[in-house]
């Protein structure tokens, strides 16, 4: 039996240079109530009846599957950044808390590699609502580019620039993996539901997402909205390596320095004899 061939799927691609370059930026890609108010119910439901923190039964449910795991929004961004055939979810967490409570310790999940890669994805599902005072998963946008010490991360609390994963019933955040991220602080009772699960890449990276005629990597902007907590244009480099990588072109990656690309004087730089 090829199990590679059952846990794979494909379909076909739906960002383009601009919403891949986006991702590598932030790390975070939400698509708001795209699942079906019925799969959001029933989702529900499954978790109320197998309450525990691994509802891996899911996976097994053809609803399930079709509605969250296969859902044509959240793959098509997958299939953008992972390439063909990618691997879906073997596992399932539900990270399910009763609320009001206090923070987490900022992280990054077991099972980080710290690299300019993109070999896998943390995806996250909300059968319910999440609002603000309900202590969304609360991420630190660009930091899959920062490494800390965990203890020194752990100490941080408050952090400006930080992004927090609250939307409406059915929605999906796709992010990079090791974004530094945690529970955010609750104030209101509620019983809160939000789903994890990965994605794998199982080929090489390539730029076999939707290419834009009019896309031009010597004007692209690579620049990150502040606070980015890099040097000057660092967050530029750190992008543009990334999006370099996911081309299958990093071989061709450089930065010339000073001014030069991708910074303000693009005529000095910009990388030579690339796919058009
Ligand atoms: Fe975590």
């Amino acid at each position: 039996m090829n199990h590679d061939s059952e846990l794979t799927y494909d379909c076909d691609p739906t960002l383009d240079d601009q919403g891949v370059i986006d991702f590598c930026k932030s790390g975070i890609l939400k698509l708001e109530g795209v699942v079906s108010e019925e799969v959001n119910l029933r989702t529900i439901e499954f978790v109320e009846e197998h309450d525990g923190p691994e509802p891996r039964e899911l996976l097994s449910e053809d609803w399930f599957v079709d509605g969250v795991i296969k859902n044509p929004q959240a793959t098509g961004i997958i299939r953008s950044l992972l390439g063909k055939n990618f691997g879906l979810p073997i596992s399932m967490a539900n990270h399910r808390i009763i609320t009001p409570s206090p923070s987490q310790e900022w992280h990054t999940d077991a099972g980080t590699k710290y690299a300019r890669e993109v070999n896998y994805l943390q995806v996250f599902y909300l059968p319910q609502e999440c609002t603000k005072e309900m202590g969304p998963t609360e991420l630190l946008p660009g930091s899959h580019f920062l490494s800390s010490h965990r203890d020194a991360m752990k100490q941080m609390g408050r952090v400006r620039g930080s992004y927090y994963a609250s939307a409406p019933a059915g929605s999906i955040f796709i992010t990079y993996y090791g974004l530094w991220h945690r529970r955010s602080e609750s104030s209101v009772s509620s019983l809160r539901n939000n789903l994890k699960y990965n994605y794998w890449r199982r080929t090489e990276p390539t730029r076999d997402w939707i290419v834009n005629p009019d896309f031009d990597v010597s004007t692209a902007s690579f620049e990150s909205p502040k606070p980015t907590y890099r040097p000057m244009w660092k967050d530029m480099y750190d992008t543009a390596e990334l999006y370099f990588w996911l081309r299958g072109e990093i071989d061709k990656f450089g930065i010339i320095g000073g001014l030069g690309w991708p910074g303000n004087a693009r005529s000095y730089g910009v990388p030579k004899d690339i796919q058009s």
